[in-house]
């Protein structure tokens, strides 16, 4: 990763005009100052990823797992209590420095890095991905250098496991953010050597589509 990776993200202007990473840092200080809230702060992990870690109670024991854009770390935390030695990181130092507070004496390790430039010692290194709902809140053109800059994270035997909101292809796009993911950008997941294990579109309690979608990179 380039030293001043986090902070040209965070100050170049993108497609539509507003970076991403300055977006977020500025509503996670926001947040730390009282003045905002985090729409996506809860203390549980994830429902689908709750409900996808009981059905497929993944082996855990030795098992390395990396959490993308974690926030504030509920998805990350889920993860380690499972047992995994889990890495979370997310572009927003403030939501980093806030996590490790939240979490004093977790045995995650929480990091600042930017998904588009992560550490080469992460490529190829994790058992478990964790791909929720961070690429459905970038800008086309971010999202489309994201989304195949997940894939080179898994180890080879490892998972991908992405929960995104979702669009039909007949739906409209909607004025994001959020700019739900169509069944195409959720295929393209499967860049390299990742392949698609199963799919879900599952409805959510107001109505709309979300995915759930495992990758597998050969061993
Ligand atoms: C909608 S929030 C979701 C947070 C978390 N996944 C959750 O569900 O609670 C999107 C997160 O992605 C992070 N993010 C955006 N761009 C990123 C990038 N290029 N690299 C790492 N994290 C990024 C943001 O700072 C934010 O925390």
């Amino acid at each position: 990763m380039r030293d001043n990776a986090v902070n040209s993200r965070m100050s170049s202007p993108t497609a539509a005009g507003d970076d991403p990473g300055d977006r977020f840092e500025r509503l996670y200080a926001e947040a730390e100052r009282g003045a905002a809230v985090v729409p996506w702060d809860r203390d549980t992990p994830h429902s689908l990823l709750a409900e996808w870690t009981d059905r497929a109670r993944p082996d855990a024991a030795g098992r390395r797992a990396l959490v993308v854009g974690c926030g504030f770390g509920r998805d990350a935390e889920h993860l380690a209590r499972l047992g995994f030695a889990t890495v979370a990181f997310d572009i927003s130092p403030t939501a980093v420095r806030t996590a490790r507070r939240r979490h004093a004496g977790s045995p995650v390790r929480y990091e600042t890095a930017d998904l588009l430039d992560p550490p080469d010692a992460w490529l190829d290194g994790f058992d478990l991905v964790l791909e929720s709902m961070n690429v459905q809140a970038l800008p086309a053109g971010i999202r489309a250098r994201a989304i195949p800059a997940v894939g080179p994270l898994v180890a080879p035997g490892g998972t991908l496991l992405v929960i995104a909101a979702g669009r039909r292809d007949d739906e409209e796009e909607v004025e994001g953010p959020p700019w739900p993911l169509t069944r195409a950008e959720l295929d393209a997941f499967a860049a390299g050597p990742l392949v698609p294990a199963r799919t879900e579109e599952i409805i959510a309690p107001d109505g709309g589509l979300r995915w759930r979608a495992e990758f597998r990179r050969p061993a």
